[in-house]
């Protein structure tokens, strides 16, 4: 194909890709002015169990999700007898079905994941290049889960960060629809909406508001993209408006991944809010300040539905290595501890907190490293049903 074919494909795909996502900014500005769809699972207390689907994943996933699932079966055992709770087994996550398929999430997965109130997920493998999508970005845009939410703690020194990495857009909402001349030149795109960026930066605010918290650092390189994270910071702005007494701060992606490893600044960030990639980045590296990525949890949520995660990937070097079982399975059951207050059973939730504090931060009798000088996972698992 000569250069002029490519790019009057290149244009024309453009044009569908415009339309598209100016399609799913006017849809989500019109659910707003609708109201929020009403709020699923436990917490709006509707009738018959809160349906919580286990989906494993792959790699580490099955390593990890198995000591989940051991641990929510202890907590919830009361729940799930009398029939207030269900676990449900999700299959077909795996990396062989998915490629299978032919699909990041097959249809039938998908729609027995939306018959459950919330989705616990072990990390799932995405190809690298390839057309096949990411789990976990299908995931996320075909469940709306818009608020991609981090916390990350070191108590020692003071540090006590939450993330509003927004989840559904950015890099990662064309990220598998660039377009290519062979050889000469590759395009991706990068997508930020009004009503995308207004939904985060509101959750970022209202949680602000919620826990006394005082600032909020807008992080984004609008220096240099000047449309995309120059509207995101905009728009954070004018948010930050209707929360008079929380301070909104400018911060680009590149100082604040030093400010987070200079401990005398790093205390004072309280709440950060983010473009999608950035929020990536910058939680991978927040996770290893706490103590590893395999000590961070995650949640997903959007209006209706919500899934929670560990932040890291399946780790297929490990599982290359042999050192699968080696996994920390500590950022799932952080996972689970967030899936468990966001469904209500907010006693469960500080029970499995107080005891992951035990572990991880007070008594330390059980280490996991990720290598085999560590324990495994199933004996952290242990360790963490015998303090529940
Ligand atoms: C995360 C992960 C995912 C992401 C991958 C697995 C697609 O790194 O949840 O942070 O990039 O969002
Ligand atoms: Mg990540």
């Amino acid at each position: 194909m000569d250069d002029r074919k490519y790019i009057d494909e290149a244009v024309n795909s453009f044009r569908v890709l415009l339309e598209e996502q100016l399609r799913r900014q006017d849809e989500m500005t019109k659910g707003e002015a609708c109201g929020a769809e009403e709020g699923h699972a436990g917490k709006t207390g509707k009738p018959g169990p809160v349906v919580i689907g286990i989906a494993p994943g792959d790699g580490i996933g099955t390593v990890i999700m198995a000591e989940a699932e051991k641990v929510l079966r202890k907590l919830l055992a009361d729940e799930l007898d009398s029939g207030k709770a269900e676990l449900r087994h999700i299959g077909g996550l795996t990396l062989e079905n998915r490629l299978a398929k032919g699909a990041a999430v097959p249809k039938d997965v998908l729609d027995e994941i939306k018959k459950c109130d919330v989705l616990l997920k072990g990390p799932t493998t995405t190809p690298k290049g390839g057309s096949l999508e990411s789990a976990n970005v299908t995931l996320r845009r075909e469940l709306d889960l818009f608020a991609n939410i981090r916390p990350v703690q070191v108590p020692e020194e003071d540090i006590n960060w939450m993330f509003f990495r927004e989840n559904t857009e950015g890099e990662y909402v064309l990220g598998s629809r660039g377009i290519e001349i062979p050889g000469k030149l590759s395009m991706d795109f990068k997508v930020t909406t009004d009503a995308g960026t207004r939904r985060i930066a509101r959750a970022a605010f209202d949680y602000a508001k919620g826990s006394g918290k005082t600032k909020v650092a807008i992080v984004t390189k609008a220096n240099i993209m000047k449309k995309t994270d120059g509207n995101f910071s905009r728009i954070c702005h004018e948010v930050a408006e209707d929360y008079p007494g929380i301070e909104a701060d400018d911060w680009y992606i590149d100082i604040m991944t030093a400010n987070l490893l200079n401990p005398a600044v790093r205390k004072d960030f309280q709440v950060f809010l983010m473009p999608n990639l950035y929020g990536d980045i910058l939680t991978d590296e927040a996770a290893e300040i706490q103590g590893g990525v395999g000590t961070a949890g995650s949640a997903n949520t959007g209006e209706r539905y919500a899934m929670f995660e560990a932040v890291h990937g399946s780790a297929p070097r490990m599982v290359e290595e042999g050192l699968a079982e080696y996994a920390n399975p500590a950022s799932i059951l952080k996972a689970c501890e967030m899936m468990l207050r966001h469904t209500g059973f907010t006693d469960k939730a500080d029970a499995l907190a107080k005891a992951l504090h035990t572990c991880l931060e007070k008594e330390k009798a059980v280490v996991v490293t990720g290598t085999v000088d560590g324990a495994k996972a199933a004996d952290f698992g242990d360790y963490v049903l015998s303090k529940l």
